[in-house]
């Protein structure tokens, strides 16, 4: 049986930590994978976790099984995180998930339940893993166009031009902030214009939020989901705790549907019998983590303000290498990169020049040209630059 099987195609993202670990040059730079790195390529562990982790250590009675859904209280937590006050508590349904890959498929499956035709719209380009799991359920697709390779910005004429084409029954995949793999993202009113044309056609929006607290600040993040939550009857929400908590391998996320009130006790269940078919119960350590951080007021506050640190040192990384680039190539075309937000920027280099930056200086990128910001420090920034012109970008 198992002879059967065809070698599937390795993640073009986890891919480049082999190539990366495999690599001896000692000044090699990793701009791959999405994981927060401070300036001494290290991913800690946030001092508000490492408390409560000790705390829990000290109040954790048993190790039994939590419910299938998660614990209210991480699902009601996470809710207020994502959504604030948006939307009244009867609308809301939700479940802990593995991370947010978990809440993205069971969001996928959900939705292939709901609405079996279903086309799924993603942008173009959108995180390949959107379109791998899609791929692997047998689900329909559709890019929207998203990302002007010239500007480098949002091509949001195009995109409404497409989304315009969704109907009824379809789904619009949205991310919440800190777009994957761009870094471009939506504005206040172009957010507003999205939402607008949604209920004009009757698609669903999904929202993928990975990265709140990353870009604009927490609240700042979320705006655009709370804009459409509070606008729109049905909404999916896939919500991950990895990178704003730093708990990547703990599989922290949760999945939010928003109905209508009268479908909210059917929609809870379809949540909690989805997680059983899968896994059954949600991993709890993270989840429990991130609920004693939210709902304890001096933790909460120390996160948040470590949260924003990282942000800020992201940020300026962001305004060096800009400024870099722009005194390495004696123009401006490299502006975008101070404006984009989160972890990630698209170059809109060709995947020959990548390749140079990985073969000729040791600098690994995903081959689509996005870099994480967070990989570089004060120093690797003025070599990112020059490499960056080097192989022609
Ligand atoms: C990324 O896009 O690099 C992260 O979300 C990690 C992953 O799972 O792909």
């Amino acid at each position: 049986m198992l002879g059967t099987l065809k070698p599937q195609p390795a993640d073009k993202i986890l891919m480049l930590i082999g190539q990366f670990k495999a690599d001896p040059r000692k000044d090699k730079i990793d701009l791959g994978v999405g994981v927060y790195k401070n300036a001494d390529g290290v991913t800690p562990v946030m001092r508000a976790v490492k408390a409560a982790e000790k705390q829990l250590w000290e109040v954790e009675t048993t190790k039994s099984y939590t419910g299938l859904a998660g614990e209210p209280e991480f699902n009601a937590a996470m809710a207020a995180l994502v959504l604030g006050d948006a939307v009244a508590a009867d609308r809301i349904s939700s479940v802990a998930t593995p991370g947010g890959t978990g809440a993205c498929r069971q969001a996928f499956e959900l939705i292939r339940m709901a609405s079996p035709d279903a086309t799924v719209w993603v942008s173009d380009p959108t995180w390949p893993n959107h379109l791998s799991i899609l791929k692997h359920l047998g689900m329909k697709v559709r890019m929207y166009r998203y990302f002007d390779n010239d500007t480098r910005a949002v091509d949001f004429t195009a995109m409404m031009e497409d989304l315009a084409q969704a109907k009824a029954g379809d789904v619009v995949l949205l991310h919440g902030c800190c777009h994957n793999p761009t870094g471009a993202n939506l504005t206040g009113p172009e957010w507003r214009a999205v939402a607008d044309l949604l209920g004009k056609t009757g698609a669903t929006p999904m929202i993928d939020i990975a990265y709140q607290g990353f870009g604009d600040g927490l609240e700042e993040d979320a705006s655009g989901v709370r804009l459409i939550a509070s606008r729109l009857p049905e909404v999916l929400i896939a919500a991950s705790c990895s990178k704003n908590f730093g708990i990547y391998r703990e599989r922290t996320g949760a999945l939010i549907a928003l109905s209508d009130p009268a479908a909210k006790e059917v929609t809870q269940g379809t949540l909690a019998y989805l997680n059983r078919q899968n896994f059954s119960f949600p991993p709890d350590h993270g989840a429990r983590l991130v609920t004693m951080i939210l709902n304890d007021p001096a933790l909460r506050a120390d996160w948040a303000k470590e949260l924003e640190e990282v942000r800020l040192g992201m940020l300026s990384l962001r305004e060096q290498l800009a400024q870099e680039l722009q005194k390495a190539s004696g123009s401006d075309r490299f502006g975008f990169i101070a404006q984009h937000r989160g972890m990630f920027s698209r170059l809109g280099a060709a995947p020959e020049q990548v390749e140079r930056l990985k073969t000729e200086h040791g600098i690994y990128m995903v081959g689509d040209s996005r870099l994480n910001i967070a990989g570089l420090n004060a120093n690797t920034v003025p070599i990112l630059a020059r490499a960056i012109i080097d192989v022609g970008i």
